[in-house]
Parts: C-alpha cells; sequence; structure tokens
C-alpha cells in the first residue's frame, strides 16, 4: 500500500486494520529504511485518511512505536523516526557503519575501556586454560560453566546481597541477551505485556517489544518508579542508579516494589547494571535480597570489566529457571567457554574484587572533578547535576531559558563531543524537563580534563 502522496511510503499491511498491525508493518519499513532515521513520519491524521482507518488506531500504533524507541516524539514537534535503529539507508544498500567515537567520550554506559586489566585477565585466562578438562570443550550445559556459576553465586552473596545458589544462575550474551530470554520466558508463560520505567534506554524497551511484549511506561520520580502506576504482569527497573536519572529507588518504594509483586504475583526484572559503583555511602544491596522467589536479577561485565566480552548473568526465581534455560538452549547463543572461565578465575582470585576497587576510586576522583567544573560554570547557565551518588554517569537540567536539547546537540558534534540528550529516553515525550546524560569514565586519562573543558564549552556558549 502506497502511504501519502508526499511519502510514498510502502506497507506490508494485510488483515484486520488494527494498530498492532500497522506498527508491525511500521516497525518493518522502519527496520528496512524504508523510513530512514531522523526523517519524518506523516501526521496520524494524514496517515489515517491514506489507509482510511480511524485517527486512534494510527496514533495506537505510533505511542506504541515510541514506547519501543523506533519513534521520536517531541511535544509541538512533528515525530520522526529514531536514530540508529534502520538496517539500511536506502534499500538495497549495506548497513551503515557505526557513529565513529567522539573526540571527547562522555556518552554513558562506558567503562573505562584503557584501565581494562589486562595483565590480570591474561594471566586469570592462562590459569582457567591450565586447569581446562577435555569433557569441559563439550557442548556445555546452556546456563553456564559451573564455575563461572559458583564464583558468581559467592561474589554476588557477598558485593550486592543476592541470595541465589549456581543452580538459579543463567550466563548470558550480555544483559540484553539476558532480557531478551526473560521475555521469551514470560511469553511463553502467556504475558502481554511488560513495564519499563519512564525514562528508559529505548533499545532495550525494543527487545521484548521485537519479541511481541507491548511495552508500557511507568513514571519516574525522585523516589523511583511509581509503584502505583505498574500493571503488570511484569516490570523493568534499575534500583540502584536509574537509568538515565540516576536516582536510588529510595527504601519505601522498595518495600511497595516487592509487596506489589507479592500480591500481584508479577515478576520484578533487575537491571542491576552499575551497581558495584556507590560512592556517598554503603553500597546499596540487590532488590533481589529481598525477594528473591519474585526478583529476575541481571549483572553484567559491561561496566566492570568491558562491554565487548559480552558477559552477564541472571539470579533466577525457582520457577523462571527452566523456562530460560530452555529458552538459552533455543538460542545457540551460550557464552563462549574461555571468557565462562577466565571470568570464574579472575572472581575466584580476588584480582576482580581489586579491579572494582580501584575502578571505583577512579570514578568517584571523576565525579568530584566534573561537579567541581559543573559548579564553576557562569550561573547563567550552571546545569543542575542530578544520579551522582552512584554508577558511571550523571545527568544534569538544562536550564529551560538556555540552549535546548537540539542546540546543546549540534554543538556537542561540532567539537566531537560525545553525550546523550534526555529526550531520547523519555516513553511519554512531554514527561520530562530538558536535560542530558554525562558518562564520565569513558575517556582515557590523558583526554578526561581537556574533553571536560570541551563538554563545559559545549553546555556553556551563547
Ligand atoms: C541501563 C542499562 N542496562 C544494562 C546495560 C548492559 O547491557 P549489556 O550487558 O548488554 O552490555 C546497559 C549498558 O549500557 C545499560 O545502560
Amino acid at each position: 500500500m502506497a502511504v501519502g502522496r508526499s511519502l510514498d511510503l510502502h506497507l506490508d499491511w494485510a488483515g484486520r486494520p488494527d494498530s498492532r498491525r500497522l506498527a508491525e508493518a511500521l516497525r518493518t519499513a522502519i527496520r528496512d529504511g524504508r523510513l530512514p532515521a531522523g526523517g519524518r513520519v506523516p501526521s496520524t491524521r494524514a496517515l489515517a485518511q491514506d489507509l482510511g482507518v480511524a485517527r486512534g488506531t494510527v496514533t495506537r500504533a505510533y505511542d506504541q512505536l515510541v514506547t519501543e524507541g523506533f519513534l521520536l516524539a517531541r511535544q509541538g514537534a512533528p515525530t520522526t523516526v529514531a536514530d540508529r535503529l534502520t538496517t539500511r539507508d536506502e534499500p538495497g544498500s549495506p548497513a551503515a557503519p557505526p557513529d565513529p567515537a567522539p573526540r571527547w567520550d562522555f556518552r554513558p554506559g562506558r567503562p573505562n575501556l584503557s584501565a581494562f586489566p589486562r595483565r590480570d585477565w591474561s594471566a586469570a585466562g592462562r590459569r582457567a586454560l591450565g586447569e581446562l578438562r577435555a569433557g569441559d570443550l563439550d557442548y556445555g550445559d546452556p546456563q553456564g560453566h559451573p564455575a563461572l556459576r559458583e564464583a558468581l553465586a559467592d561474589y554476588l552473596a557477598r558485593a550486592r546481597a543476592v541470595a541465589v545458589d549456581p543452580a538459579r544462575i543463567v550466563i548470558c550474551n550480555g544483559y540484553s541477551q539476558a532480557l531478551a530470554l526473560l521475555s521469551k520466558a514470560l511469553v511463553e508463560r502467556g504475558a502481554t505485556s511488560i513495564d519499563f520505567e519512564d525514562p528508559s534506554l529505548p533499545q532495550l524497551r525494543a527487545i521484548p517489544a521485537g519479541l511481541g511484549l507491548t511495552v508500557r511506561g511507568v513514571p519516574v520520580d525522585g523516589e523511583g518508579i511509581d509503584v502505583a502506576a505498574l500493571r503488570g504482569p511484569a516490570a523493568v527497573v534499575t534500583p540502584a542508579h536509574q537509568f538515565p536519572l540516576g536516582g536510588t529507588l529510595a527504601s519505601g518504594r522498595r518495600t511497595e516494589l516487592v509487596r506489589w509483586a507479592r500480591e500481584s504475583g508479577a515478576v520484578i526484572v533487575e537491571d542491576d547494571y552499575d551497581g558495584e559503583f556507590r560512592f556517598d555511602r554503603r553500597p546499596v544491596g540487590a532488590l533481589q535480597g529481598l525477594a528473591p522467589d519474585r526478583v529476575a536479577y541481571a549483572g553484567t561485565a559491561s561496566k566492570t570489566l568491558a562491554p565487548a566480552l559480552r558477559l552477564a548473568w541472571l539470579a533466577l526465581p525457582p520457577d523462571l529457571v527452566e523456562p530460560v534455560r530452555t529458552a538459552q538452549e533455543h538460542s545457540g547463543l551460550h557464552a563462549p567457554l574461555f571468557e565462562q572461565l577466565t571470568l570464574a578465575e579472575l572472581i575466584r582470585s580476588g584480582d576482580y574484587d581489586q579491579h572494582i576497587r580501584r575502578s571505583r576510586a577512579l570514578y568517584r576522583r571523576r565525579r568530584e572533578i566534573v561537579l567541581d567544573a559543573l559548579a564553576g560554570m557562569r550561573a547563567r547557565h550552571r546545569p543542575y547535576p542530578a544520579g551522582v551518588a552512584a554508577g558511571l554517569h550523571l545527568a544534569i537540567q538544562l536550564d529551560p531559558a538556555g540552549p535546548s536539547e537540539r542546540e546543546v546537540r549540534v554543538r556537542a558534534e561540532r567539537a566531537s563531543v560525545g553525550l546523550e540528550l534526555l529526550g531520547r529516553f523519555w516513553i511519554d515525550p512531554g514527561a520530562g524537563a530538558p536535560g542530558a546524560v554525562i558518562g564520565y569514565a569513558a575517556p582515557p586519562e590523558h583526554a578526561f580534563r581537556p574533553g571536560l573543558r570541551a563538554l563545559v564549552e559545549v553546555l556553556e556558549r551563547r
């Protein structure tokens, strides 16, 4: 079907004209590049007219795609296709190369890759290889090698107050795959929707959405997720350090959240992506420790070591172990054996803890330097920082009278400063004030201070 005279968009769309089918057709058009990244989509009125459907059908389909991160909606501006979700820009052309890293990299979600413990990792790898039995090289357990599951059960109990035994741990290819496995298990059980914090990371919301679950946004305030707005049967939360706003789930909310899960039979997915990095107080233990029967805890090596390792772990409630293990078996994507055994050895030797202690000290120092630099900005532009007690990033609110998010983005691109703007994380586009997210872990040591000067200039310049 050709849609919109100005767009000449082809939508493969058969059957009843409902919002679910329309959303699927639009998703395919975006993935195929027929709706290119950054391009406008037709107004709901124009598309409804072209398709001969109710405007509400189009609005619902657009809302769903905004929730999933395929579309970007801003109040008073046309809806556009989000960046980096198309697999090609023009039909027939090869996939676009990934964006080059900016010169000054303050994008959140990245640890300091220059500080990767190469020597400890290779020593642990050699020891692991020396102890390898021939049988270890067989297909192996889809849940992950027992040596890593045992090491993780000890580590998680000690460092994150996670109550788990190795039989309930599943090793995954990064948290992204962990979320895919959990989503599959939930779909198998008959779930049709999943709650996500608003704001949250659109790439992560796209995972359950791509597996058929409707993603619903739940507001977050200074204390964390609004428990009364949860609908279930599952909710994904970031209790230690809300992504991207940076708050910590308040203790009253933790209790409420667990009570909600117990009473409704819902599953809580705890994304503990940077829980090891707490600066102001003693570490806040994982939510999972309060309700191991209701919380699927997820941890990752992406922030403590490096994202390229693709190593993450789930500590599961008993009733989810078998479905997730089966989903992992069917995926064929078991985590690679040598990386698993090396990490197990790194943890057993104490070198993993030591690396985390060193990294925590480095990030705490950097956080102070960033906060000083922001506080030193001229009062007129001074942004208000939030979420500073933990993690590898902080959020800043932009002065509504100062430069807009768009202006900051353009300036940052020109100066080759990498940062993220809050706008792309909202599910409800009108929900939040303009702001930016600054990750301070990634720059190598020599680039940190000059990079910070470039960053402040981007935020400050008129
Ligand atoms: C909120 C959040 N959760 C989880 C992850 C980790 O994902 P993965 O283990 O797939 O690298 C990230 C990484 O950026 C993140 O920002």
